[in-house]
């Protein structure tokens, strides 16, 4: 820091910080640095998002007023590592939006040949299942197992993919030493050094991070939690938001939730907390709409009137952990084609909300789902494309 500070001071004449390569350089809301490193070029992937990709051709301008008509399509520059982009991340950019994307997680899956090449042809974005998680990375105090985590970041910049952090908060998969805190001062304390390590480590190479997740009781109000019974209300929020800002001042800093449905409680107490957090100068750019549902889900039909009214907190909108299970373990093709239909209402829903900027489903392969045997996902067992796909596809063209 001091270093930095003297040389601005005693040669004025630098030039400005320059993203590094895959790094973010333009778009709407952006406000880091413009400049790419050398071997690298600033390219407009669509009106919020320009990148440094590898290259050093002509430079295109990165966009920085909001458009206002249909999108100027830019074609990815293919040289260097990049990918040529030929699947869902690619179509859905054409469109105008930022990233199609899936979670991930293990070097298992970044190993295996076809589970990495689907990530490298089809993923604008990966968002670790589970490494980022507190009882994953923070097991014990000031203890920090960095390994997996490392795994996906490192595979998302040289395959020249977004990340979505996930999660700096959460009740659940918190390990026992954070809920045995009992005393407000601490707990503070607590949540700065997790956020300032975590989201630190990684500064500059996350998209956005969910700050927070599920933090919303099912019925509406404040879930019960640590943070929640030790703040006794939702500054616990401040605390994450405000740190995760000063340890990666770029990423954006995103509330997630799941079931925040047009007709329930929960989603208006989730739009009231954001712009709660809002009035309060808490620094939020995005909400996360989780949306694990179910096949021929009454909700799905609703599913455009709910984002309409999360796009109503002024936010931007990211669909972060879709998937569309069977009731069951038994299929058929009538559950294959409503499930394929249900992708494309919930894609069609975000391609018509302009707030919405980007999906991310959860996992790739029905195989490695968390949904165990319930067949969720786009791509079977044996990784084949499902009728799924075809209705993400259906989705994003319609
Ligand atoms: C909406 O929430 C209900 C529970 O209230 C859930 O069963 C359903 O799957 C959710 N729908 C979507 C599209 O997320």
């Amino acid at each position: 820091m001091k270093v930095s500070v003297l040389l601005a001071i005693s040669a004025p004449m630098l030039v400005s910080a320059q993203q590094s390569l895959w790094g973010q350089c333009g778009g709407i809301g952006y406000t880091g640095p413009t400049n790419c490193v050398a071997g690298a070029v600033c390219t407009t992937q669509n009106a919020y998002y320009a990148q440094c990709v590898s290259g050093s051709g002509q430079a295109t301008t990165a966009a920085t007023t909001p458009r206002t008509t249909a999108p100027v399509t830019t074609t990815r520059t293919t040289t260097g590592s990049q990918p040529a982009g030929t699947g869902l991340d690619a179509l859905i950019k054409s469109k105008g939006k930022k990233y199609v994307g899936f979670s991930a997680d293990g070097s298992g899956q970044f190993n295996d040949a076809t589970h990495a090449n689907i990530f490298r042809t089809e993923a604008g974005c990966l968002t670790p299942e589970n490494s980022m998680k507190w009882d994953a990375i923070e097991p014990n105090q000031g203890s920090f197992n960095w390994g997996t985590a490392d795994t996906l970041v490192n595979f998302a910049q040289s395959n020249g993919k977004l990340v979505r952090g996930h999660t700096l908060l959460w009740h659940s998969q918190l390990p026992q030493w954070v809920k045995n805190i009992n005393n407000k001062a601490t707990l503070t304390t607590v949540i700065q050094n997790h956020a300032a390590a975590v989201a630190g480590r990684y500064k500059g190479k996350i998209y956005a991070w969910d700050v927070a997740n599920e933090v919303v009781a099912d019925g509406g109000g404040m879930r019960s939690s640590v943070f929640s019974q030790v703040f006794g209300d939702w500054t616990f929020l401040d605390v994450a938001f405000k740190a995760a800002k000063a340890a990666d001042p770029n990423a954006k800093l995103c509330l997630n939730d799941y079931n925040i449905n047009f007709t329930g409680a929960k989603l208006n107490t989730f739009i009231q907390v954001v712009k709660d957090l809002k009035s309060r100068g808490v620094p939020i750019d995005c909400v996360g709409t989780q949306t694990h549902t179910g096949v021929g889900d009454s909700s799905i039909a609703n599913y455009k009137n709910t984002l309409t009214m999360l796009a109503g907190t002024g936010c931007e909108v990211q669909i972060t952990e879709l998937d569309i299970a069977f009731p069951s373990t038994s299929s058929s093709s009538a559950l294959l084609n409503q499930q394929s239909n249900d992708y494309r209402t919930i894609v069609a829903a975000c391609m018509g909300t302009s707030a919405c900027t980007g999906i991310t489903v959860w996992g790739v392969s029905d195989k490695n789902s968390w949904i165990t045997g319930r067949h969720p996902l786009l791509w079977d067992e044996n990784f084949q494309k499902k009728p799924a796909y075809t209705g993400f596809v259906n989705g994003i063209n319609s």
